[in-house]
Formats: structure tokens, sequence, C-alpha cells
């Protein structure tokens, strides 16, 4: 049995270029963890907002490698059942384990479902569900081996409320929900949790690419998105990162299957 100390784990994050993503693998850079970051750096035709850059991708990882220096940067597509084998190989070969798993890389595409093209119901369903499938098919015979892991799954208040217009997306939530808690209970015995953070509305680009698709700037997409919060604090993307942390910590190795809420109490409604 290995339990490593905070500053000796290994971690993956996906979709860390920026946003929610970014702020999580700087959270674990912070507590001293080597921390991979992942992202696919690229557009895609069936997403109508802009996904990472590469020097986004660049400068992310050179800005937590300003904390310490075991900050690495793999670009792949999480779609990508092969590259995400890859991905793990290579953590596993350059530092010996991989500890904690974050699959946050997601897409939104809003649309009645009378116009939900095959191309964007798979973009959505491959990157959220698929993705975080591979991943964690690949990093768990690891953690069984040293008996010890955390994934930490981002879904969204979306993995457990309808939103209109996002039937796809809260499809693909719902679906990371059941595989969360499934998962849990395959591999509670062998010292891995498998938890999920739902958050509500974060002001990222996500959202800000999402709002614009409607006609709205970023304030009036906030105002439309963050109704159902029960106060007008923002939520931050540090807000989401300390939830996945805390999961990702041993102070949480009671906890497993769970849905953790950021979402300034929609829940509630
Ligand atoms: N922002 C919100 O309000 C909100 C609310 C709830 C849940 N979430 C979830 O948080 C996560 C991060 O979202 P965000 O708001 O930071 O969005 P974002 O668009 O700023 O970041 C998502 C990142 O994922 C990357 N990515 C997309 N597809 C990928 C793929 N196939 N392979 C690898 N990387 C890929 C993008 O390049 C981008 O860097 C998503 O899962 C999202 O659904 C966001």
């Amino acid at each position: 049995m290995s339990n490593p100390d905070g500053s000796d784990r290994v971690c993956l994050v996906t979709g860390a270029a920026r946003g929610n993503g970014l702020a999580i693998a700087r959270a674990l850079t912070d507590s001293g963890a080597t921390v991979y970051l992942a992202d696919i750096a690229r557009d895609l035709p069936d997403v109508p907002y802009s996904l990472a850059t590469p020097r986004d991708f660049d400068d992310a990882v050179e800005s937590l490698q300003t904390i310490h220096n075991r900050v690495y940067g793999i670009r792949f597509d999480v779609r990508d059942a092969k590259a995400a084998a890859r991905a793990v190989t290579q953590i596993e070969t350059e530092q010996g384990r991989l500890d904690i798993l974050v699959n946050n890389a997601g897409v939104l595409v809003l649309n009645p479902i009378g116009q939900v093209s095959e191309g964007e119901w798979n973009v959505q369903m491959d990157t959220i569900v698929k993705g975080a499938f591979y991943l964690c098919r690949a990093a768990l015979p690891g953690m069984n081996r040293r008996g010890w892991g955390r994934i930490v799954n981002v879904s969204s208040i979306a993995g457990h409320r309808g939103l209109g217009t996002a039937t796809v997306y809260t499809a693909a939530k719902h679906a990371l929900i059941g595989l969360t808690r499934s998962l849990a209970m395959e591999v509670a015995r062998q010292g891995i949790t498998i938890n999920a953070v739902c958050p509500g509305t974060v002001p990222t680009l996500l959202v800000e690419g999402t709002g614009r698709t409607l006609g709205l700037t970023m304030e009036e997409t906030l105002t439309q998105f963050t109704q159902r919060h029960l106060t007008e604090n923002p939520i931050a993307p540090e807000d989401v990162a300390a939830a996945v942390g805390w999961l990702a910590s041993d102070a949480a190795s009671r906890v497993n299957g769970a849905s953790l809420f950021v979402d300034d109490g929609w829940h509630c409604h």
C-alpha cells in the first residue's frame, strides 16, 4: 500500500489550459504536487466558440512552472482512446505513478433538440463521458496496484437538473454522475475514491462563448445563467478548484460517489 502525502502526489488535469481546469491545476500545484496539464488546444467544428489555443496551453503550463518545476503539459484530445492511454502510460513511466485524475474537459452547445446535429451530440457526449471513461480505464489499474487513488469528475448542476436547450450537455453531465457512482462502488475497496464536483455558473470563456451564440454580452449571459444562484456573489474557478482539491485529499477519504455542489445553492430549488 502506498499513500503519498500531498507533495508526492502526481496529478493529471484535463481541459487545463484555461478556466476551471487551469484553476484546479494551479491549486494542485500550490499543494506541492506534480501536475500534468492536458488540453486539446484547438477549435472543434461542432463547438460554436473558441477552445484554448496552443499559446493558451503553453502559457498555462509556463505560469504554473513558476510555482515549482514539476509541472508538465501533454497536449491530447480526451475523445481519443489511444491518446488517453498513452498519456497515462507516459506519466506512469516518467513519475512511477498517477495518483489523482481530474476529468474536467468539457464543451457546451445550446440548441433546441430539433436542431441538434449528430456532430453536436457526439462532441459533447464524447468529450464529457467517453473522455472520462477512457482516462478512468487507463488510470485505474495503476491506482489499484498502489492501493490509493483519487478521481474527480467535473460535472455540473446540469448533472442533477434539466437546463433548457442544453439537453445533450445535460444528458452528458448526468451520465458522468452515473459513471462516478458506479465506478465508486467498483473500486472503493482498493483505496480509491471517485467523486463529482457540480458547479453552477462560473464566468469562463465557455459561458462567454455560449452566451455569444445567443447574441448576449457576458454581463447579460451571467444575469440569465445565474438566476437560480442564491446570491449575487459570482462563483470563481478557484471555488471549483478548492472543492476538487478537497475531494482529492486525505481529508475526503470517506467520501465516495458523491456530488459536491459548488453552485451557490442552485440545487436547493
Ligand atoms: N463555466 C461554467 O459555468 C461551468 C459550470 C458547470 C460545469 N462546468 C464544467 O467545467 C469544465 C471546464 O469548463 P470551463 O468553464 O472552464 O470551460 P473552458 O472552455 O474555459 O475550458 C474547457 C477546456 O477544455 C478544453 N477541451 C475541450 N475539449 C477538449 C477535448 N476533447 N480534449 C481535451 N481538452 C478539451 C478546452 O480547450 C478548454 O481549455 C467543463 O467540464 C464544464 O462543463 C463549467
